[in-house]
């Protein structure tokens, strides 16, 4: 049985219901994490709630709770559902609203929704060949780095790509590679390591900013750029990250191999580097 946690009751997850006024239901008005668990340890949550503070600010959500209240709240939901290893999704929402409008209503409280369910975290690099995924033009709104709720265009988006047979969607927007519909991107050239860098065009993936600091502390040659569409299709290697994905090697985007068509040395020698970090913070050691 899943335990959520919905505006401060634990309840079983099929119990958990809200109000059709919510305007998370109405209007998309919210925003949200995903949040990996790592032996019953919340993956970089001070990065998780930062990058919440910074959503709900954008859109102006008072945040519900405090840090250390968030950190409680999650702490008791991960000891409440089973395994070790899960994924937290948490959302807040606007509130319910007596009436259907779009400006803000005067005086709601945020819907505060959270659950977690278990997740298969281990990785056996050998087994791993690669995905494949597609290019698609990038149809979403112009505040890509607002974790928002609102995800219809990246739901049409990845629909595409597994309707084509892919994994992902690799989203174009004025000749470059921004980012996977639900994943940052990375590729490699010449033993060089980019990523684009952050901005309104693409989310501050937390996975992304740990790679980048693994990295640095590895000397691993990098640098945040645009990714032209040619750098893309003649990348050496193409990576796809996120919370849920980890690091995922790309072997073939539409019809062109990547590369050797299989999973690359630096892929090799980073998804070791993260495999070791989760080794971290099973043990406590980081956070
Ligand atoms: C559009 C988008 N970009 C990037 C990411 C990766 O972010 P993170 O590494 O924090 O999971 C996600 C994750 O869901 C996403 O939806």
């Amino acid at each position: 049985m899943t335990t959520a946690c919905l505006n401060g009751t634990f309840l079983p997850l099929e119990d958990a219901c809200i109000p059709v006024m919510d305007r998370g239901f109405l209007f998309g008005d919210g925003v949200y994490e995903v949040i990996p668990v790592y032996g019953g340890k919340l993956f970089r949550l001070a990065h998780h709630l930062q990058r919440l503070g910074n959503s709900l600010e954008a859109v102006r959500i008072g945040n519900p709770l405090s840090d250390t209240e968030w950190e409680t709240m999650l702490k008791e939901l991960v000891s409440r559902n089973d395994g070790t290893d899960q994924a937290v999704y948490l959302q807040v929402t606007r509130g319910v609203a007596a009436k259907r409008d779009h400006a803000f209503p005067a005086d709601t409280r945020p819907t505060l929704f959270a659950m977690s369910n278990p997740m298969a975290t281990a990785v056996d690099i050998d087994s791993i060949t690669g995905t494949t995924a597609i290019t698609l033009p990038d149809i979403r709104w112009k505040h890509c780095d607002i974790k928002a709720i609102t995800l219809l265009p990246n739901v049409m988006l990845r629909q595409t790509a597994v309707d084509a047979g892919a994994a992902e969607a690799i989203l174009i927007k004025d000749g470059h590679a921004i980012e996977g519909a639900a994943s940052n991107i990375f590729i490699v050239k010449y033993g060089l390591l980019i990523t684009p860098p952050n901005g309104p065009s693409l989310l501050p993936g937390i996975t992304r900013d740990l790679i980048i600091e693994l990295a640095a502390a590895h000397t691993i040659p990098f640098r945040e750029a645009d990714i032209s569409e040619t750098d893309l299709f003649n990348a050496d290697e193409v990576w796809l990250t996120s919370s849920t994905r980890e690091i995922s090697p790309v072997t073939r985007i539409d019809d062109t191999v990547i590369g050797a068509g299989k999973p690359g040395l630096l892929w090799r020698r980073m998804i070791t580097l993260y495999q070791d970090y989760k080794t971290a913070i099973r043990r406590g050691e980081v956070c």
